[in-house]
């Protein structure tokens, strides 16, 4: 017997599992981090961030411990997930294979995290979570409890027996577990302030087109408002804000602005950590609009080397903490790196939102490398024309010596 914290959502899987470790003897604890998924969910239907977030956590914590958990945390994570892990990563730009901005994959650190602390808190000497033995989100956990404490022993029953959706179903309804999910809707969902993850299902085959009801962050084409919105996102030091606001507040509010025109839709086959292909729908409007900004305002105050330097640096970003590897000491050193580029990354950027796209359409910064002197093919031209002369026979040298070398041998080959 062991005294277990267990990472629990209140769904299916985690109630199950719930149920089985206490059957099996434990002492459970169920923790759950609140990362803001229920302050973006109800976006859409309502148009604003509202519904009772706090007061649907309190019957996750409820349900828990009717359950038989012995004790059941909900622990608000979420001021602690943007500033340590959404900003970090946006600062990398931070998008695997370019496209899919890692909502799901910033958030197992930190749940491996707090399960850890938890546990540390409370007494136990195992952790468990529900995540099946062929996803990212059991390596993302597991390694950061190894990371961060590897005295802890680590439990994934879903790992130790698969369980089949039919199974979960059958056992739920034996042993009084609260059903929400339907048939209809088979889908697997993950969601937090960065994005919201759709798989499985009738995506499973990547030739199906996602059905409208995969989303409920982002209006379908038919719905989105004919006009743009424009929003102005000011940085500091690679630290965005919009309205005066730069916490989950902001992102929560971003998410809706954006969600409405459609921002964010992304429809990706990706590599998995263990080597399979898997196809997954994201919806994430305001990471999605974030790192365009950000983008765009560091193309403006950057030097062109640390553009190209950065560039293979916000790669290797996104695959670490794809990879799981959030806590390794190259994630650590590429946030020191992206920390002194940052300095310089303050400034504004206009972004429209129209018709699914998130377009930058205006940026400016004190610490702007542009000169409008320099650029201009207008009046007041500042650039020194002669001196592009000079420069092209210099930069041109090594082209000129392998020139005259090639037609040399070309005359031997041909005498
Ligand atoms: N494929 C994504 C990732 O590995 C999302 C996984 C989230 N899970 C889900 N049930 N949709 O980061």
């Amino acid at each position: 017997m062991s005294k277990i914290v267990l990472a629990y959502s209140g769904g299916l899987d985690t109630s199950v599992l719930l149920k089985k470790l206490i059957l099996e003897g434990n002492d459970v604890i169920a923790m759950t981090a609140d990362l803001g998924e229920s302050d973006a969910s109800t976006a859409l239907s309502t148009g604003s961030a509202s519904g009772d977030p706090a007061a649907e956590l309190e019957l996750v914590r409820e349900k828990a411990i009717a359950l038989g958990a012995c004790d059941a945390v909900v622990i608000d994570a979420r001021e602690r997930f943007v500033s340590e892990y959404a900003y970090c990563a946006l600062r990398a730009n931070a998008k695997y294979e370019g496209i899919y901005p890692l909502s799901a994959a910033l958030s197992r650190p930190l749940i491996g995290a707090l399960l850890v602390e938890t546990a540390h808190a409370m007494g136990a000497d195992t952790v468990a979570h529900g995540c099946t033995g062929k996803g990212n989100d059991q390596v993302r956990i597991e390694l950061a409890v190894r990371a961060l404490d590897p005295s802890l022993k680590v439990r994934a029953p879903l790992r130790e027996h698969p369980l089949s959706r039919p199974d979960a179903m059958a056992f739920a309804a034996e042993h009084a577990i609260p059903l929400k999910h339907t048939a209809e809707k088979p889908y697997s969902i993950d969601a937090n302030l960065w994005g919201r993850s759709i798989e499985a299902g009738i995506l499973e085959d990547p030739w199906n087109a996602p059905p409208e009801d995969v989303y409920a962050w982002t209006a379908s084409p038919q719905r989105r408002p004919a006009e743009p919105d424009e929003v102005v996102v000011t940085f500091e030091g690679g630290v965005p804000s919009f309205d005066g606001d730069r916490g989950p507040a902001m992102i929560a509010k971003l998410n809706v602005l954006a969600g409405r025109h459609g921002v964010g839709r992304i429809d990706l086959v990706e590599d998995r950590v263990i080597g399979m292909k898997s196809r997954e729908v994201y919806e994430a409007p305001a990471a999605v609009a974030l790192v365009a900004a950000h983008q765009a305002l560091e193309r403006l105050v950057l030097t062109r080397d640390e553009l190209r330097f950065k560039a293979a640096c916000d790669q290797k970003y996104a695959e670490l903490t794809y990879d799981g590897l959030w806590m390794s000491p190259l994630r650590t050193a590429l946030d020191a790196f992206n920390a002194t580029s940052a300095q310089r990354v303050s400034g504004e950027v206009r972004v429209r939102l129209h018709q699914g796209n998130a377009t930058v359409v205006g940026i400016r910064s004190p610490f702007a490398l542009y000169d409008e002197t320099l650029a201009t093919y207008g009046q007041g031209d500042a650039f020194d024309h002669h001196a592009a002369d000079g420069f092209i026979r210099l930069h041109g040298l090594p082209l000129d010596l392998v020139a005259r070398t090639g037609k040399r041998s070309l005359a031997m080959d041909t005498a």
